[in-house]
Order: C-alpha cells, then sequence, then structure tokens
C-alpha cells in the first residue's frame, strides 16, 4: 500500500491544489493531505476550518484523507506510514525553494522522496495568497477555489473587514 502525503498551508485550498490532489489519487493508493500548524503565521482560517473545508471538497475520493500535523514534517510522514511526498510546481520560480525543502527533507531522513508534479496550465497562476487578496478586494473567485467553498471564504473576509 503506496501512502502519499501531500503537505501544504492550504489557507484556502486552490483549484490548483485539488487538480493535484485528484491526479496524485490516480497515482499512489492513498493520499493523505497534511495541512501544517504554524504557530508563527495567522493565517485567514484557523487550522481546524482549513481541515473540515478540505475533507468536503474531497468528499469524492476514496483514497483521500485530512489530516494537521505540528512539527517536522518527516515525522508526519513516518507516523504515517509514509515515505513519499507530492508537492505541485507551478513554474521555475517554485523550483528553487522545492528543491531546497526536498534537500533538507531527504537530509532529515533518507529514506523520503519528493515527487513533484507540473501544475496543469489553466492553474499555474494560482496561489492562496493571491485569491485571498482578490477576495480582501472584492473580486470574483469563482475558478480559483473549489465552488463548494466560494461562500466560506467570502463569509470569513467579511467576518473580518
Ligand atoms: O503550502 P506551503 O506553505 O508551500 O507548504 C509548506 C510546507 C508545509 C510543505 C513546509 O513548510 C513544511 O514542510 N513545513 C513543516 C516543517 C518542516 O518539516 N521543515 C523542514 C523542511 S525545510
Amino acid at each position: 500500500m503506496k501512502v502519499a502525503v501531500y503537505p501544504g498551508s492550504f489557507d484556502p485550498i486552490t483549484n490548483g491544489h485539488l487538480d493535484i490532489i485528484k491526479r496524485s489519487s490516480r497515482v499512489f493508493d492513498k493520499v493523505l493531505v497534511g495541512v501544517l500548524v504554524n504557530p508563527d503565521k495567522k493565517g485567514l482560517f484557523t487550522i481546524d476550518e482549513r481541515v473540515d473545508i478540505i475533507k468536503r471538497v474531497v468528499l469524492p475520493y476514496d483514497n483521500v484523507s485530512v489530516k494537521s500535523f505540528n512539527g517536522l514534517l518527516v515525522d508526519f510522514m513516518r507516523e504515517n506510514n509514509s515515505n513519499v511526498m507530492i508537492r505541485g510546481l507551478r513554474s521555475v520560480a517554485d523550483f528553487e525553494y522545492e528543491l531546497q525543502t526536498s534537500l533538507m527533507n531527504k537530509k532529515l531522513d533518507p529514506g523520503i522522496e519528493t515527487v513533484f508534479m507540473m501544475t496543469s496550465s489553466e492553474f499555474s497562476f494560482l496561489s492562496s495568497s493571491s485569491i485571498k487578496q482578490v477576495a480582501f478586494l472584492g473580486g470574483c473567485i469563482k475558478g480559483l477555489v473549489p465552488d463548494e467553498i466560494i461562500s466560506d471564504v467570502a463569509k470569513k473576509v467579511k467576518s473580518i473587514k
């Protein structure tokens, strides 16, 4: 049973993330989406909200599950019997950071592999931070995040404004 971990901040999950999840679920037996608990960074959504939102969005995929994690990703992977992580690559701009991070993870646990999946072209410009900016400034986020979470983002932005 090959379990792949797809880690990230997912604040919020975008259509680009969902595309990677869907495609990974066809490659691996199980995909575990790992939502990082980062005490240094205050997000738009709380960690529990992000986990709930992602659970709702991945409901159609039987082999996808969602958990939050603290601390090192390699420890979370070991605890969940996984030695493969998936990362999406949008452009060369992502490459430098991803290379450094994958080498650090390899140093921390040589048994772990990072598998990179190229983002589908229609999502290559998407990021959670640009989507938050658009939402805060009153722009339309349809097509950028899964339809079923548009109202969650709108409500959250309204509650903060
Ligand atoms: O969606 P993001 O913010 O690009 O995801 C980054 C993430 C969560 C994959 C990365 O920050 C991470 O793995 N953090 C956990 C801490 C860790 O293991 N650090 C060691 C590698 S530098």
